[in-house]
Order: C-alpha cells, then structure tokens, then sequence
C-alpha cells in the first residue's frame, strides 16, 4: 500500500471518529492557554495512528496530542487528528482531519479531509491536488480589490495584535475576510479558488503540512509572511493564488 492511500484511509477513520462523537456529550480539557482538547481529538488520533503504523512501522509520527517521532526517522507522518478543536466543542460544523508525509523538509502527500461535508483534499508532490478525486486549482483572480483572504487568529496576545495591524491594511484594499477557525481547511480554500489568500502568524506544523502541499499542488504559492521560503516548520504563512502573492506580501509588511 502506498503512502496516499494509507493516507486516505488513516483520514477516513479519524473522521469517522470525530463525527459520531459530535452529537454527544464530550470531555473538554484546557491543555494551554486558550487551547483545549476534547475525546475525539484523543480518539481520532488512536484512529490515525492504528491506521499507519500497522503499514509503516518503522516511520515517525509527529502529532499534535503529544506524539513526537525519533530523531532518526528520515519519513515522518505530521498529524492533526482535529483541526478546528474550538468549532468542535461548540458544535460549529467547521473541522478537519490533516494528515501529511514529510522526508526532511520535503513533503511528499498531504490530505485533509471534512467529515461533516465528506470532502477529501489530496496531494501528492508534482502530482497536483484534487478534492474528492477531481483535480482542483487555485482562483484566477488577479484584481486585489476582489480579492477574499482567509485567515484565522493566534492564540498569543501580540501575535493577535500583529494580524490586526495587518488586518487593517488589508482591509482597506481587499473584498472582504473569512475566518473559519480550521487553518487546514483555510489552506485548502485556497486550493479550490474558494479563497484567493490565507495567511498566519502562528501555527504548528501539524496546522500547516498537507494544506501548505495542497496549495502548491493546486497552483498556489506559499511563502513565509516576510516573502521568505516557506517550510511547514515555520509558524507564519502566507499562502495564495499566486498572482496576488506580491500585493498580500506588500500588505504583510505595512
Ligand atoms: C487551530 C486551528 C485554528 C488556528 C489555531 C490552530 P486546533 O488548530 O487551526 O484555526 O487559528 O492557531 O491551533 O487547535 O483546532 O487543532
Ligand atoms: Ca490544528
Ligand atoms: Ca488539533
């Protein structure tokens, strides 16, 4: 079995987890400052890692509910078993599953897939993206005036208030902002050309490794916020259609 497959199959489980458990009632623990984590993140993760590591015994698995791979793995699987958890314990149906493969700093699959409205998002290195096997690119908009740009917000006070001063100057040029609270998800609007930009000043690797691959993969550009290379380690991203990247790196920078 090959590794988007198993890819697929490790999402679909996980989402099949996080989506019967969402009628329920649920356990909601603080883990950190503002930052909570629930059961079904605990059980999608079980989910996610019974799936691969039955497959691929002998790679790394870094994921957000406190898995972290030896230093020696030369391919690790970079795992959020639910992204969106705040929209989840609120039962705002807006949540993802991200799972991704990486050698180094290179990722080679990622998929992200929505439980509630059965999309799959997937990639592949040099093999494009797709969403539910059809293959997806980024928007052709090319006027910023028109342009839509996801975003979503950090977690840490300054932070906040950086993407507020960079709120503001987008603000005046744009159409308009969504913010949905799943950065996975955001990264993959991109990708289908619901969105012509998401950006973020904080996020985790598990945030940002297969969206950051789906949108290169569809066409898009990802960078750091400062214009600099982009690697799925690094916090801050700006991820675009492509020909709006200069004018949102502009905006960054104000
Ligand atoms: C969060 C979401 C959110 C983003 C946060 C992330 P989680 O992930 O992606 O949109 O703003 O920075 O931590 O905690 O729900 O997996
Ligand atoms: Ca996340
Ligand atoms: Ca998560």
């Amino acid at each position: 079995m090959n590794f988007l497959d198993t890819a697929l199959e490790a999402a679909r489980a996980a989402g099949y987890e996080i989506a019967r458990r969402l009628p329920q009632e649920r356990d909601v623990h603080f883990k950190g400052f503002r930052d909570i984590v629930t059961d079904a993140d605990l059980a999608a993760q079980e989910a996610l890692t019974t799936v691969i590591r039955a497959r691929f015994p002998q790679h790394g698995i870094l994921s957000e509910e406190g898995l972290a791979p030896s230093s020696d793995a030369d391919t690790v699987w970079v795992l959020d078993p639910l992204d969106g958890t705040t929209n989840y314990a609120r039962r705002l149906p807006n949540f993802s599953v991200s799972v991704a493969v990486a050698r180094g700093d290179e990722l080679i699959v990622g998929v992200i897939y929505d439980p509630l409205r059965d999309h799959v998002f997937c990639a592949e290195r040099g093999a494009g993206a797709t969403l539910n096997g059809k293959r997806i690119h980024v928007s052709p908009v090319d006027d910023l005036s028109q342009a839509v740009a996801g975003l979503d917000f950090a977690r840490e006070h300054k932070i906040r208030s950086s993407l507020m001063a960079t709120m503001v100057a987008c603000s005046e040029c744009i159409r308009t902002f969504r913010a949905l609270g799943s950065a996975a998800l955001g990264l993959c609007y991109v990708a289908a050309g619901w969105t012509d930009a998401y950006f973020h000043l904080s996020l985790a690797p598990w945030d940002v490794a297969a969206g950051g691959l789906i949108v290169m993969e569809a066409g898009g550009t990802i960078t750091c916020t400062d214009g600099g290379p982009w690697s799925y380690k690094q916090p801050r991203c700006l991820a675009t259609n492509g020909k709006l990247h200069s004018a949102f790196l502009r905006l960054m920078r104000t």
